[in-house]
C-alpha cells in the first residue's frame, strides 16, 4: 500500500504498488516551485471542463511537467484548485503508472516486457539497459538523465519489441539498438523517433498532455503530428491485398426494421383474447417469457403499467431518479436493497 504523507484527511492507498511518493527533504529542497503561473495554467485546464474535477488527470501532468512527478505539493495545488481532499487526488495519482511518485529523470525510457515483445527480445533489451545504467525498474542513473522503466503492452505489437522515449515510438529494437539509443540520450542528443512526433523530454511530454502545445506555432505542431511515419507493419496485409487485388467484402447494411419491430410476432404477438390493449397484452407476454430475474425486471420496468420511478433531488441539486432494487443495469436481481449506499459514491468536495 502507498501513502501520500502530510494528507491531513488520510492516506491514499491503491494496494497496486508500494513504491511511497518521494517527500524527503533533501528532494523537496531541489524541485523547482510551482508558481503563480502553474496555478494559472491549472485554472485554465480546469476551464476547459464542464465539470472542474475532470481536469485533474491533466492538472497532474502539469504538476509533473514542472515538477518532474507528483509532489506533495502538486497534490496540493490540485486539491485546492478543484475543491478536492488530498486523500482524493492522491488516489487517482497513485492508480496510474503515467503519474510518477518520485522525480523523473530527463528522459523516461520504457521497455515493452509485455508477451510479444518479451519473446521478441523486451526482455533482454531491460536486462541490457538496467545493467549498463545500473538501475532497475523504475529507477534514475545518478546523473539523472535516464528514468528506467518496464512497461506493458504498449499498444504497438506489430512493431515488437518496442521501447519509447518520453512516449514516443522506437520500434522494432534489438539490444544494440536500444543501447544506441540510450547512450545518445545520455549524450544530450535526441534521436528521432521511428514515427510521430518530435522527441523533446518528460517534462516537455508532459506539458503536451497537459494540452499545452510545445510548438512555437500551429504549422508546426501540424508539421510535428504529420512528420513522416514508418508504418511498414502495420500495412502489409493491406499493401499484400493491392498487389494480389484483393478487397473485403462490401459490408451488408442491417435490414430497416419494420414499423413494429418492438412487438416481434413470434413471441408477443397480441392473442386478442384478454381484453387489454395490444401493448399491455405484448408487455405481459414479454414478462412471461422472461428466464432470468434480471430479464423479468427489464421487462416490468418497461411495462405501460410499470410505476414511474421517484424522482429525489441529487447533491448537486440536480433532480434524478433512484433505480429500484434489482433493476441495476448488469445486475441479476439481486442489487442492493433500496436507500442502502452505492458502492462507488461521487467525489464529495473537501
Ligand atoms: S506486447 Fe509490446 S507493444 Fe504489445
Amino acid at each position: 500500500m502507498s501513502a501520500l504523507p502530510g494528507s491531513p484527511e488520510g492516506v491514499a492507498t491503491t494496494g497496486l504498488v508500494d513504491t511511497p511518493v518521494d517527500s524527503s527533504p533533501e528532494t523537496l529542497a531541489e524541485l523547482p516551485p510551482l508558481t503563480e503561473q502553474t496555478r494559472l495554467e491549472a485554472r485554465e485546464i480546469i476551464a476547459r471542463y464542464p465539470v472542474a474535477r475532470s481536469a485533474l488527470l491533466p492538472m497532474l501532468h502539469l504538476v509533473q511537467s514542472v515538477q518532474g512527478y507528483v509532489s506533495p505539493e502538486g497534490v496540493a495545488l490540485c486539491a485546492e484548485e478543484l475543491g478536492l481532499t488530498k486523500a482524493e487526488v492522491g488516489a487517482v495519482a497513485t492508480f496510474y503508472t503515467m503519474y510518477k511518485r518520485r522525480p523523473t529523470g530527463r528522459h523516461l525510457v520504457s521497455v515493452c516486457t509485455n508477451t510479444l515483445c518479451s519473446v521478441l527480445g523486451g526482455q533482454r533489451i531491460m536486462d541490457a539497459l538496467s545493467s549498463d545504467l545500473g538501475v532497475h525498474h523504475d529507477e534514475t542513473t545518478a546523473d539523472g538523465s535516464i528514468t528506467l522503466e518496464h512497461a506493458e503492452c504498449l499498444a504497438a505489437c506489430d512493431y515488437a519489441p518496442v521501447v519509447t522515449v518520453d512516449y514516443e515510438f522506437y520500434d522494432q529494437q534489438d539490444v544494440e539498438s536500444a543501447r544506441a539509443l540510450v547512450a545518445a540520450l545520455r549524450r544530450g542528443e535526441k534521436p528521432a523517433p521511428t514515427r510521430g512526433a518530435p522527441l523533446t523530454d518528460f517534462k516537455g511530454i508532459s506539458r503536451q498532455l497537459a494540452g499545452f502545445s510545445q510548438h512555437g506555432d500551429d504549422a508546426a505542431a501540424r508539421a510535428a503530428v504529420d512528420a513522416p511515419a514508418a508504418l511498414g507493419p502495420t500495412l502489409a496485409g493491406l499493401r499484400l491485398a493491392e498487389e494480389r487485388g484483393e478487397s473485403a467484402p462490401a459490408m451488408r447494411r442491417p435490414a430497416a426494421p419494420a414499423p413494429d419491430a418492438e412487438e416481434p410476432a413470434a413471441t408477443v404477438a397480441p392473442s386478442g383474447r384478454t381484453g387489454e390493449s395490444p401493448g399491455k397484452e405484448a408487455a405481459d407476454a414479454r414478462v412471461a417469457a422472461a428466464d432470468t430475474p434480471a430479464e423479468k425486471a427489464g421487462a416490468a420496468g418497461s411495462h405501460p403499467d410499470a410505476p414511474e420511478p421517484a424522482r429525489r433531488r441529487l447533491p448537486d441539486g440536480r433532480e434524478g431518479t433512484d433505480t429500484p432494487a434489482g433493476q441495476e443495469p448488469g445486475t441479476s436481481g439481486q442489487g442492493p436493497a433500496a436507500g442502502s449506499p452505492s458502492p462507488n459514491p461521487p467525489l464529495g468536495k473537501a
